[in-house]
């Protein structure tokens, strides 16, 4: 294993379960590992492990309290949250994941998370009916939808005396399970890739326009996941409210197919690998109105005659050379395994991800998404709902296979 940990900054977040007593042995792992540690923990975890230990262990004073009377101007959660790249949540009770799922922020540990938006492990650890209520895995749910990342917990014995599922990983797998997440993250480094988001608006006059529901949300997350990982990307976005993050993001904004298609055609020459997730318009009206059309007669209707906008998926794929990954996305509401295994062939994709109304949460607009993978190879993998952050790191996965 590459030493990936090594100079990471890692906040361990101890609440209060048996399982605390581990929580040291973790710290000491991210330590030798090379990762430079704090600890914030909750009043209850305190009773199963001593901060003169955590302070020990991690050679770094322990936060405990949220208002600190020894400097009552302190702001230690924004200064932390700064401070981390990395939090672990070990042990998560299911109370600390129902505040964690519900924004409350009540104590230094809770008020620390609210306000932490990086990369955040859970490690789960509970006995056995509480982990199955209907209440923890709501919270849990909302939390993976949110983009945390669980290290389930195990069978084994458990506090209460019973065997079942609850017990917390052992600090040995959190670790490793760390270090893959991490080594993940620059796989993209050196690599460029083009990604189209969003909708395109085709003019039918100066003040009306032909759109779609695209919020754009599928792409630019994908945009997010791969300039993390250490890609140049290249996001030509149609209209959207959406903002980037990532400084590695050169955004190009268009409004409609042809000016996709430009800035799309122009760049993709340069690029490792392309993913083309914009709901183009496949139609434009023949003649655009450089005024407002005036309504003629009271009764009258009207007829635009439309014309076809440019492929730009498939001109991409006839202009792909060897060693460049080409990937589409398809919408369908009918035969959408078939219709999409088309679309793959006919464009020259490597692999495409389809998308289905039909299910709940899924699609325009929402924060989840659940989509399969069908690729070149005739091989199909397919999704749950997950937030869409998930399935762009599932997508960013597939593509690092690939690429
Ligand atoms: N696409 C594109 N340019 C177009 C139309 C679509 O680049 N003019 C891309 C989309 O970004 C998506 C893929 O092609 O990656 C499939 O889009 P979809 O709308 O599902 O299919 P179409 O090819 O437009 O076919 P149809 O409308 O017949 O389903």
């Amino acid at each position: 294993m590459a030493n990936s940990l090594k100079g990471k900054h890692i906040i361990v977040g101890i609440s209060g379960g048996i399982a605390a007593y581990k929580a040291p042995m973790l710290v000491r792992l991210l330590v030798k590992a090379g990762a430079e540690v704090r600890c914030a923990v909750t009043e209850h975890a305190l009773q199963f492990v001593t901060e003169l230990t955590l302070e020990t262990v991690s050679g770094n004073q322990v936060y405990t309290e949220l208002f600190d009377h020894r400097n009552p101007h302190s702001t230690e959660h924004i200064s932390l949250k700064e401070w981390g790249d990395i939090m672990v949540v070990a042990p998560a009770t299911a109370n600390i994941i129902g505040k964690m799922a519900n924004g409350i922020g009540d104590d230094a540990l809770s008020t620390l998370l609210l306000s932490f938006r990086k990369k955040l492990f859970v490690c789960p650890a509970m006995n056995t009916q509480m982990l199955e209520s209907p209440a923890y895995q709501r919270n849990a749910a909302t939390l993976r939808q949110d983009g945390a990342i669980f290290i389930n917990s195990t069978c084994g014995e458990l506090a209460c005396g019973t065997v079942g599922d609850g017990r917390m990983a052992e600090p040995e797998d959190i670790v490793e399970l760390i270090e893959r997440s991490v080594d993940s993250e620059n796989d993209f480094a050196g690599k460029r890739v083009l990604i189209t988001a969003g909708p395109t608006y085709e003019k039918i006059d100066s003040v009306r326009f032909i759109g779609n529901f695209s919020s754009g949300k599928m792409g630019f997350a994908i945009a997010e996941e791969l300039a993390t990982r250490g890609a140049e990307v290249i996001l030509v976005a149609g209209p959207t409210h959406l903002k980037t993050n990532s400084p590695r993001i050169h955004r190009i904004d268009i409004t409609s197919a042809r000016e996709m298609y430009n800035a799309a055609t122009e760049n993709f020459s340069s690029c490792d690998a392309a993913i083309l997730s914009a709901a183009v318009a496949d139609f434009r009206p023949e003649h655009e109105a450089d005024h407002k059309i005036k309504k003629q007669n009271d009764s009258d209707g009207m007829v635009i005659n439309l014309v076809q906008n440019p492929d730009i998926l498939a001109t991409l794929g006839s202009m792909k050379r060897d060693g460049q990954c080409l990937v589409g996305f398809a919408l369908e509401t009918d035969n959408e395994l078939d219709n999409a295994k088309k679309k793959l062939a006919k464009k020259n994709l490597d692999f495409i991800v389809l998308n289905s109304l039909h299910d709940q949460g899924a699609g325009f607009g929402h924060d989840t998404n659940k989509v399969t993978i069908i690729d070149r190879d005739g091989s199909i993998i397919f999704g749950d709902l997950k937030s869409k952050q998930a399935v762009a790191t599932d997508i960013a996965n597939h593509l690092a296979s690939i690429i």
